[in-house]
């Protein structure tokens, strides 16, 4: 059984607007509710958890589950980091669940390829994450000053899904919480507990609507698809 944790409960401060950016339209359609559907209507998905600020349940049941008549999503409530909710994500599994996909909610570009081919390479690898060979020189910068230059050919940029067996990634979730660590992504709590993660090619257009100028980048990416 495969499960995925799409996390939506963050409030979007960089999107500089007042409401969580997950409600934002692109073309007429929520930003999450894109999301929603890039898992809804893959066959190899079995249980989607969506995970949301308890106080945007009535909104969120109101404008995304009714609205596009999501059946059988259910829902945990978010947490204070990002890391919070996925935790949370993780206790509302069902028990027979096998392989585990984290997503971001903003991340509404996810497609079938990415999703089949994370499963599949999961199935066999124990730990995969989506991610993309960064275009630009990345500079390490200390108070303005650059301090190193690591070798470009060695670095990608890390997307969701992170895609994890069950037993793996809630082993490397307890050990976070045991010795208080929080990372940016999953892959890193997974990292620490000794496991390796294979890399997989993501997209270009997978991207986190992030900041007030993704909006216009995301709405030509729906146009291209079409
Ligand atoms: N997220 C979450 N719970 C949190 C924080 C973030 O579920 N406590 C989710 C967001 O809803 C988003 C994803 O994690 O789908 C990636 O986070 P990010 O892009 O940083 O979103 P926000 O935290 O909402 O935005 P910002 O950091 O600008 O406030
Ligand atoms: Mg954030």
């Amino acid at each position: 059984m495969n499960s995925v944790i799409i996390v939506a409960a963050g409030s979007g401060k960089r999107m500089n607007m007042d409401i969580n950016k997950q409600f934002i339209k692109l073309n007429k359609k929520e930003i999450v509710a894109h999301t929603i559907d890039a898992f809804y209507k893959n066959d190899n998905i079995d249980e989607i958890i969506v995970c949301i600020k308890r106080e945007e349940e009535e909104l969120f049941k109101d404008k995304i589950i009714n609205k596009y008549k999501f059946n059988n999503i259910k829902i945990a409530y978010g947490g204070k980091e990002r890391q919070d909710s996925i935790y949370n994500g993780l206790k509302c599994l069902d028990n027979k669940c096998d392989i585990v996909l984290i997503h971001d909610g903003a991340r509404p570009f996810v497609d079938d390829r990415i999703i089949n081919e994370s499963i599949e390479v999961a199935k066999e690898k124990r730990a995969v994450v989506v991610g993309t060979p960064v275009k630009d020189t990345i500079k390490v910068v200390l108070n303005g000053s650059i301090k190193d230059t690591p070798n470009r050919v060695n670095l990608w940029a890390a997307q969701t899904p992170q895609v994890f067996e069950y037993k793996l990634i809630t082993k490397a979730y307890e050990e976070a919480y045991e010795n208080n660590y929080y990372g940016t992504d999953d892959s890193m709590l997974v990292e620490n507990i000794g496991q390796e993660v294979t890399m997989i090619m993501g997209s270009y257009d997978n991207i986190k609507i992030t900041s007030p100028e993704d909006i216009s980048i995301g709405e030509q990416i729906l146009r291209l698809r079409k």
